[in-house]
């Protein structure tokens, strides 16, 4: 069957620039202390760079979720049933989606990523190698409303959600999103979630800034962005990386540090920074097994069954869209 069609829902400027990666970057810049959200390091580079990551000893959590989705693809199999249509969030280059698709026998595959190359990429690929499966690629940005490809609407849904992209929004933005999903994929719906457990925080940190500055170089690859899309003159070489664990929130924050005082323009707009100030670029938050399962509970998903038996710790849970019960 192939790919079927391929569905854009990314509102660009006349340059071609996404026009909400444009007021952010003019907004996280504008505030004390400066931050940019974490989406935008995603362009076709940083998501080369990311694939990068994952192949690093250090970076633990995608071998922790492909072991995780290869032992238990029985497990996994029975809880889901065949026949569904799986809709995944941030699918990149979709590595761990054939391990799942194997073992499920779904209806369709609808891949969901702001990344558009990168998108169509991986949907031909995996088109080939699932000959019969529909794939409905849709290019958008997963955390906004994405409408699905009404080829689907009939079908019972999995949402799919690997790799711990849910530990980059703080708690009320995570609920947001996975009440929206919910709201999209409809009762009876399962969803399939990735889960990065608390752990020692030097595991964390050697994690996100790894010996090798592959991490160094994805987090810099978004002030190059900015350059790059952005007619920005910001002096790249003048900051460095830092990955810190914070206990209070439980996460590991990336930030980029100005090594001096200096100015730049983006956009046409000045902005200052003074030696050590950062630009917060990234949280990935850690979650205990009973943060985790409120966090879903709080979003309408009610956890039923998870896998959790990794060194280092992750978790696969197995979600349910059930109906609000407000009283015991
Ligand atoms: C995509 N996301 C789950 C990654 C994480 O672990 O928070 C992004 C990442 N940032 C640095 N390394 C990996």
């Amino acid at each position: 069957m192939g790919v079927v069609r391929n569905l854009r829902q990314v509102d660009a400027d006349a340059a071609g620039v996404d026009v909400a990666f444009r007021a952010d970057v003019h907004a996280g810049f504008g505030q004390t202390p400066k931050a940019i959200p974490a989406r935008w390091f995603y362009d076709t580079t940083g998501s080369a760079l990311f694939e990068d990551i994952t192949a690093l000893p250090e970076y633990y959590p995608t071998r922790s979720e492909t072991d995780l989705l290869t032992r238990h693809a029985r497990d996994l199999a029975a809880a889901i049933g065949a026949g569904r249509a799986v809709v995944e969030l941030g699918s990149g280059s979709s590595t761990k989606t054939p391990l799942l698709l194997d073992a499920i026998a779904p209806a369709a595959y609808v891949p969901v990523d702001i990344s558009g190359e990168f998108l169509r990429d991986s949907a031909r690929a995996l088109a080939a190698r699932f000959a019969g499966l529909p794939v409905y690629p849709v290019e958008a940005d997963f955390t906004q409303r994405v409408d699905m490809p009404r080829e689907i609407a009939d079908l019972p849904k999995l949402g799919f959600f690997p790799g711990s992209t849910i530990g980059n929004m703080v708690a009320r933005t995570a609920v947001d999103l996975l009440r929206n999903w919910r709201e999209a994929l409809g009762e009876g719906s399962l969803l399939l979630i990735g889960i990065d457990r608390i752990k020692d925080e030097r595991v964390l940190e050697l994690a996100y800034d790894d010996p090798a500055g592959v991490t160094a170089a994805f987090n810099l690859n978004l002030l190059e962005r900015i350059n790059r899309e952005l007619g920005g003159d910001i002096p790249v070489e003048n900051f460095t990386h830092r990955a810190i664990w914070n206990d209070v929130f439980a996460r590991i924050e990336m930030h980029l540090v100005a090594a001096c005082d200096m100015d730049f323009v983006v956009d046409g707009r000045r902005y200052e920074m003074t030696a050590g100030e950062t630009i917060h670029s990234e949280n990935s938050h850690k979650y205990g097994a009973r943060d985790a399962n409120l966090l879903l509970r709080a979003s309408g998903w009610t956890p039923v069954a998870s896998w959790d038996d990794t060194d280092p710790a992750f978790a696969l849970i197995l979600a349910k869209a059930t109906a609000f019960r407000s009283a015991p």
